[in-house]
């Protein structure tokens, strides 16, 4: 239970632009699993980032899988073109999705690796009838739109519970989390039972992009291996 592998998702959300070949590159050989890119359209999201024109380019230089999140409406106008491009990973907001399990099954359909994202204040109830179809739930501890803020701290409950609601199924679904993930805050995250770890301005924000991402997956693994199923256990009854 308590040894889950840790993976490292830097967002490139963070990175040099004007150098994005090289930034993917760096953390690739600082240790990073994924790759992680940012899609926001001005609608669903308050900021406008990059479309598969941009995934397609990092997609001919990453050696990782890309874990593309769409932080917009309708994601099901560009599902095919974002799986085109190379996206590995497909995660959409439950809150921007009309027929979410139609969206999901289009993302495995075309063979990619399909997920929901819930915001901050978006209740697990809503992965009621879709848990057992994803192979990945994110969740968000920051309202997307933005790198840069603050760990929301009520994350750490949402959490243990997806962890423990997951495990009393049997499944085998990644718990991921994204926004505000440092050396300092990955470690209670882990312990609640997350495994994989978006991190933006903590990683192309430091000197050291690998001693960044060894500390991460330090502390991260020191987190998991003190997961317990009862951590949170006086806050039930409450
Ligand atoms: C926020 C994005 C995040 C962001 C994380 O909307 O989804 O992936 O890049 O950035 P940090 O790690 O700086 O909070
Ligand atoms: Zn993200």
């Amino acid at each position: 239970m308590g040894n889950r592998e840790i993976l490292i998702a830097p967002s490139i959300l963070a990175a040099d632009f004007s150098r994005l070949g090289e930034e993917i590159a760096a953390v690739e050989s600082g240790g990073a699993d994924l790759i992680h890119v940012d899609v926001m359209d001005g609608r669903f999201v308050p900021n406008i980032t990059i479309g598969p024109l941009v995934v397609k380019a990092a997609k001919k230089v990453a050696k990782k899988p890309l874990d593309v999140h769409l932080m917009i409406v309708e994601p099901d106008k560009y599902i095919d073109a974002f799986a085109d491009a190379g996206a590995d990973w497909i995660t959409v907001h439950v809150e921007a999705c009309t027929h979410l399990h139609r969206t999901v099954s289009r993302i495995r359909q075309l063979g990619k690796k399909p997920g929901v994202v819930l915001n901050p204040a978006t209740s697990l109830s809503s992965l009621d009838f879709i848990l057992e179809e994803v192979d990945v739930v994110m969740l968000m501890s920051v309202n997307p739109g933005f790198g840069g803020q603050s760990f929301i701290s009520s994350t750490l409950e949402k959490v243990w519970q997806l962890r423990r609601r997951i495990d009393a199924l049997g499944l085998d679904v990644e718990i991921e989390i994204d926004g505000g993930i440092s050396p300092a805050s990955i470690t209670d995250v882990a312990a609640a039972g997350a495994n994989v770890f978006v991190a933006g301005s903590a990683i192309y924000g430091s000197d050291d992009y690998a001693a960044t991402i060894a500390a991460l997956k330090e502390n991260g693994g020191e987190g998991a291996r003190s997961y317990s199923s009862d951590r949170f256990s006086q806050r039930e009854t409450v």
